[in-house]
């Protein structure tokens, strides 16, 4: 029997942002993810005489930073358990409306340096300085953003300069990096040469290197043939079709954002479907204040409702449409190794 799962990141009290509440639209994701669980349910129970099939309303927490709620959820067999084939999910902005999104791969480093305490002005040659270590480097890090891909984002920060003083060789100095890319092979380059940047910092000054990697999320690898069904279902829904228009028949559209729902797309055909919002007088973008306005008005509401249809449409599809699942599958596998 075939099953899909429509995620949701969650209810209106979780996965909400720090002082700045659903700044990121789930509570949108939630409306649209249970409207199209409920419909392609009902739709189901219309008919009679289809193949068979279940649909799985799963809420996700923790996708904001690297809490990974789907990727805990999928690791632990809740995706299994159900026999899923393909995952779907939606998420508001004020950009685009898509169902090919790609997001970036990302990863987080942080580091540590462990140096020597020396009295900085009657015997600075006794010590080892972290603090100079983070800072060169940091300034390799600098350097190599000039070599860099126009998708690649690299972000630093120095968690901890060791302290205020300045008449001692600093002892010890951490800071965190967080680096992304369009696709997991680009990452795991990148990473290698901030991994040198640092090493560079630990040679320059005797310093100790310690480096925790934090598990990232993968890009979000879409599929062409459950984005085209949602396709139809976007132009034929009746009212007027959105403003900001669908890209062509099987182009990506580009998000430099991360979402665990990157890993779900490695492990079973995914959508993402992106959609916008009338944007609030700021035209804020998520994580401002102006999108958490924005998210909380009717007008964005019905669009997730149009999102969820659509998102039904491709359900209602796969569990009839003879063949369907079979080819998604099929443009999964293609896709997801030309994307490596
Ligand atoms: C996502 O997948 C990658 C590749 O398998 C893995 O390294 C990473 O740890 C996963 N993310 C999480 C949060 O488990
Ligand atoms: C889906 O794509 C958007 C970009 O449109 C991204 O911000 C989001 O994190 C993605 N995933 C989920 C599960 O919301």
């Amino acid at each position: 029997m075939r099953s899909l799962t429509i995620n949701t990141n969650n209810t209106t009290l979780q996965d909400a942002l720090p002082n700045i509440g659903h700044a990121c639209g789930h509570n949108l994701i939630a409306a649209a993810s249970l409207a199209a669980a409920l419909a392609t349910s009902h739709v189901l129970s219309t008919i009679t005489n289809h193949p068979g099939g279940s649909v799985v309303l799963f809420g996700t927490p923790g996708e904001e930073g690297t809490g990974g709620g789907k990727i805990r959820l999928l690791n632990a067999g809740a995706y299994s358990d159900h026999s899923v084939d393909i995952t779907l999910i939606s998420h508001p902005g004020i950009l685009n409306n898509s169902p090919m999104v790609r997001t970036t791969a990302f990863t987080r480093l942080e580091v540590e340096y462990h140096g020597k305490p020396a009295h900085g002005a009657n015997s600075p040659w006794l010590g080892i300085n972290a603090l100079d270590a983070l800072v060169t480097a940091y300034n390799s890090v600098s350097m190599l953003r000039q070599q860099t891909m126009p998708s690649d984002t690299i972000g630093m920060s120095i968690i901890d300069g060791g302290g205020p003083a300045t008449n001692v060789i600093h002892p010890y100095a951490s800071g965190a990096c967080t680096i992304r890319a369009a696709t997991s092979a680009r990452l795991s380059d990148l990473e290698t040469k901030i991994t040198d940047c640092f090493q560079a910092g630990a040679l320059a000054t005797g310093a100790r290197l310690s480096i925790k990697q934090i598990p990232g999320y993968l890009d979000h690898v879409p599929n062409a043939i459950l984005a085209n069904s949602y396709r139809r279902y976007w132009t034929a829904l009746p009212g007027e079709l959105p403003e900001i228009k669908l890209p062509p028949p099987g182009t990506y559209t580009y998000v430099k954002a991360s979402t665990d729902q990157g890993n779900l797309s490695h492990a079973m055909p995914s959508v993402n479907a992106s959609f916008a919002i009338p944007p609030g007088p700021e035209r804020g973008q998520p994580h401002s204040r102006d999108f958490e306005y924005a998210s909380g008005r009717r007008e964005a509401f019905e669009v997730a409702l149009r999102v969820g249809k659509c998102l039904a449409g491709i359900g209602v599809d796969v569990l009839t449409r003879k063949g369907m699942l079979e080819r998604a599958k099929r443009e999964f596998g293609r896709r997801r190794v030309s994307s490596e």
